[in-house]
C-alpha cells in the first residue's frame, strides 16, 4: 500500500524523491516523507497528509544531499502522526528507513533492540527494524574499503533473518553515503537503471521519468545500489543473483492527467481507447474467436479443463462474477468464483482439471498473489489477468493475459474493470469456440466484441444528462443497485464505486432477491438504481421497480435504447446502446461510473483519493 523512493545519483535527492512520491501518492495519503544524506548525517522531513504538505515542510530543511529515500504511508501500525510517517532514523542516528508492508514479530524485535539500549519515538513496526539494523550494523566489523559485500548489505541481511512478515524496505546508513540496501518479501520494489543514477520503487510510475530500465526484484532479494552499479544477492544463501533488465512499455504522459479534473474521470472517457488496446491482435484471422500469446496453455489442455475458478478482490473480483456468467454460458463449463482472501485460506477441493484464473489491476494484491500461491503450491495451474507488467502476480502466474490499458492512477478502478470484462468475455469466447459455439454464434460475438469501444463512446455522450441526475441524488445517504444475470455483478459495482468515492451507503443485489430483506431500506429517501434490459426478465425487472414505486422509492433506470417502461416508473432514464449479452456489462458499466462520479464531486469528496482507501492493497 505504502509508496517508495529511493534515489542515488549526482542530482538534488529531495526534489527527484517529491516528484516521485506525488506520482505513487495514489498509494497511500495519510503522511509523506523523505530523508536525504547530507554532511551533517541525515536530513528528514515528514508531515502528515498529502505530499503537497510535504513539500511544504520540506521548504523548511535543508535537503540537499544526492542520495535519499521518500515515502508516502498508508497507516498500519501506529495512528496518522508527523511521528509516525516515515523515513524512520534509528536511535543511534545511523540507520534511515522506509518500509511498506507489516512486521509481525515487531514485538518480540522491540523488546531485543530496547534492551540493547535502543530508544523510540514512534509507534510503528518500522522503527523497529530501523533499530535492529542500527543494532547489527554496529556489530558488524568494518570491512576495508570498496569490500562487497558491504557493511550496510550484511546488517540489513542479518536483521531480516529475524523478521516475520512482510516488507519492501529501502535503507541508508549515515557513514555510507554512497549506497543504497534494498529487500523484498511480499512488497514490489523495482530498481530503475538510470545513466550514473539509479532509482528504487514500489512502482515504475516513480521511476519512468528518468528511466524506462527496470530489475523487478523477487521476493527474498537483497540488492545494494551505488549511483552507477547496483548487484543483488538472495537473502538467505547471500548468492549472486543475474539481473534481467525490462523495458518499462509506459511513458510519463500516461499517467499526466490533461484537461481532466481527477484521475478517475480521465480513465472513465479512456475506456473505448483502452478497450480498444486490450482486444488488439487478440482476434483469430477469420474473426470467429479469440487468440492470446501468453496463456502458456494447449488448446487441448484447455478443452480437458472442466471447471474454471476465478479469484481475485474487490472490482477485480465484480468481473469474475462477470465471466463466470459468461463463461457458463457460452463455453459451458462449470465456474466458480471465490475473494482471493477467503480463497486462500478455504481449502476448496481441486480435481486436476480444475485450472484458476487470478484478475487483478495491480498484479500486486496481496490475497489475490497469496490465493495464486496456494493454487499452484497444490499442483495447479494459475492464470492471471493483470494489468501491470512485471508486476508480482504476472510474474509468479503459469501464463496469463495482459489488459494493456496503461497505468490506472484514480483509487477507484475503471478502465481497468471494463477492460477485465472485454477479456473474461474473450476467455469465454475462446473456451467456447473450443467446445460447442457455432463458427457463426463465433463471429457475431467477435464482431460484438469490437463493436464495444464505440458502443461505449455512444454511452459517454450521456455524461452531461448523468450529471444532471448525480446533482438531484447527491443529497441522499443510501441507495440501492439492483440488476440480473450478468448484470447484478455491475450492480455490485455500481455500489462499491458509489460508496467508496462518495461515502453514501450502498448495497447491490440481484433485482428479485430485493424483496428477501433490501426492500425494508427502501423509502423516499432511498433511491434505487436498476439496470434493464430486453429479454425473459424484462417483465420481472419491471414487477421489482413497481414494488419499489409502491413504496415511494425514487427509481434511475439504466435502459437499453427502444425499451418502453410503462409511463412514470422511472424517475431517472439513462440509454445505453442495445447490444450482445458479452458487451452489456461492459456498456452498462459507464453509467454507473459517471453517475458516482458526479455525485462524488457534488459532494466535494476527494475523488482519487478517497479516505481510508489506497490503491494496490499490499498487506493483508
Ligand atoms: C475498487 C478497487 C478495488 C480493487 C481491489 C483489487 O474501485 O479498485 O476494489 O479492485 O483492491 O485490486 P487489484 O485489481 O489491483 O488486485
Amino acid at each position: 500500500m505504502c509508496g517508495i523512493v529511493g534515489y542515488i545519483g549526482p542530482a538534488k535527492a529531495s526534489q527527484i524523491l517529491i516528484d516521485g512520491l506525488k506520482r505513487l501518492e495514489y498509494r497511500g495519503y495519510d503522511s509523506a516523507g523523505v530523508a536525504v544524506h547530507t554532511p551533517a548525517g541525515f536530513a528528514v522531513a515528514k508531515k502528515t497528509g498529502r505530499v503537497a504538505n510535504l513539500e511544504r515542510e520540506a521548504a523548511r530543511h535543508v535537503l540537499t544531499g544526492t542520495c535519499g529515500i521518500g515515502h508516502t504511508r498508508w497507516a498500519t501500525h501506529g495512528g496518522v502522526t508527523d511521528a509516525n510517517a516515515h523515513p524512520h532514523v534509528s536511535s543511534d542516528g545511523q540507520i534511515a528507513l522506509i518500509h511498506n508492508g507489516v512486521i509481525e514479530n515487531f514485538s518480540a524485535i522491540k523488546r531485543f533492540v530496547t534492551g540493547k539500549g535502543y530508544t523510540f519515538q514512534s509507534e510503528t513496526d518500522t522503527e523497529v527494524l530501523a533499530n535492529l539494523i542500527a543494532y547489527h550494523y554496529a556489530k558488524e566489523p568494518a570491512p576495508a574499503a570498496d569490500a562487497e559485500p558491504s557493511r550496510l548489505l550484511e546488517s540489513v541481511r542479518k536483521s531480516l533473518l529475524h523478521v516475520e512478515g512482510t516488507y519492501g524496505i529501502v535503507v541508508m546508513s549515515r557513514d555510507h553515503p554512497g549506497e543504497l540496501v534494498s529487500a523484498r518479501r511480499g512488497s514490489p520494489l523495482i530498481l530503475g537503471i538510470g545513466r550514473g543514477e539509479n532509482l528504487i520503487a514500489s512502482d515504475v510510475s516513480a521511476i519512468v521519468g528518468r528511466t524506462q530500465n527496470v530489475v523487478y526484484l523477487k521476493d527474498g532479494e537483497l540488492a545494494r545500489v551505488t549511483a552507477d552499479a547496483f548487484a543483488i544477492t538472495s537473502l538467505t544463501q547471500g548468492d549472486d543473483v543475474v539481473p534481467v533488465i525490462s523495458q518499462v512499455n509506459w511513458s510519463i504522459a500516461d499517467s499526466a492527467l490533461g484537461d481532466f479534473a481527477h484521475y478517475m474521470e480521465k480513465e472513465i472517457f479512456e475506456q473505448p481507447q483502452a478497450l480498444e488496446n486490450a482486444m488488439r491482435g487478440r482476434f483469430s484471422e477469420d474473426g470467429s474467436t479469440a487468440q492470446f500469446g501468453g496463456l502458456n496453455v494447449t488448446p487441448n489442455e484447455l478443452r480437458q479443463v472442466d471447471r474454471l475458478l476465478f479469484t481475485a478482490c474487490g472490482t477485480a473480483w465484480h468481473a469474475c462474477l462477470v465471466t463466470e456468467y459468461l463463461v457458463e454460458r457460452f463455453a459451458r463449463v462449470p465456474a466458480e468464483v471465490d475473494y482471493a482472501s477467503e480463497f486462500r485460506y478455504r481449502n476448496t477441493p481441486l480435481d486436476p482439471n480444475s485450472l484458476l484464473f487470478v484478475l487483478s489491476q495491480s498484479g500486486e494484491t496481496i490475497d489475490t498473489l497469496a490465493a495464486l500461491r496456494e493454487a499452484k503450491r497444490r499442483g495447479y495451474r494459475g492464470l492471471a489477468i493483470t494489468n501491470v507488467v512485471g508486476s508480482t502476480i504476472a510474474r509468479e502466474a503459469d501464463g496469463g493475459i495482459y489488459q494493456h490499458v496503461g497505468p490506472e492512477i484514480g483509487v477507484a478502478s475503471t478502465k481497468a474493470f471494463t477492460s477485465q470484462l472485454l477479456l473474461g468475455a474473450m476467455v469465454a469466447l475462446y473456451l467456447g469456440r473450443m467446445r460447442d459455439m457455432s463458427y457463426a454464434d463465433g463471429k457475431a460475438y467477435v464482431a460484438a466484441l469490437k463493436a464495444a469501444p464505440d458502443l461505449v463512446r455512444r454511452t459517454l455522450t450521456q455524461a452531461e444528462h448523468i450529471r444532471g441526475i448525480a446533482q438531484r441524488y447527491a443529497g441522499y445517504n443510501d441507495m440501492l443497485f439492483l440488476g440480473r444475470l450478468a448484470l447484478f455483478p455491475i450492480a455490485l459495482e455500481g455500489a462499491l464505486k458509489l460508496k467508496e468515492i462518495s461515502y453514501i451507503h450502498a448495497e447491490g443485489y440481484p433485482a428479485a432477491e430485493m424483496k428477501h430483506g433490501p426492500i425494508a431500506l427502501v423509502s423516499e429517501r432511498c433511491p434505487s438504481v436498476f439496470f434493464v434490459t430486453k429479454g425473459e426478465l424484462f417483465p420481472k425487472v419491471v414487477s421489482s421497480m413497481q414494488e419499489i414505486k409502491a413504496r415511494k422509492g425514487p427509481i434511475i433506470a439504466v435502459c437499453t435504447e427502444g425499451l418502453e417502461l410503462p409511463p412514470g416508473l422511472a424517475d431517472e432514464v439513462i440509454p445505453i446502446p442495445d447490444c450482445h449479452e458479452a458487451v452489456l456489462p461492459i456498456v452498462a458499466t459507464i453509467p454507473i461510473q459517471l453517475l458516482a462520479y458526479y455525485i462524488a464531486v457534488a459532494r466535494h469528496c476527494d475523488v482519487d483519493k478517497p479516505r481510508n482507501l489506497a490503491k494496490s492493497v499490499t498487506v493483508e
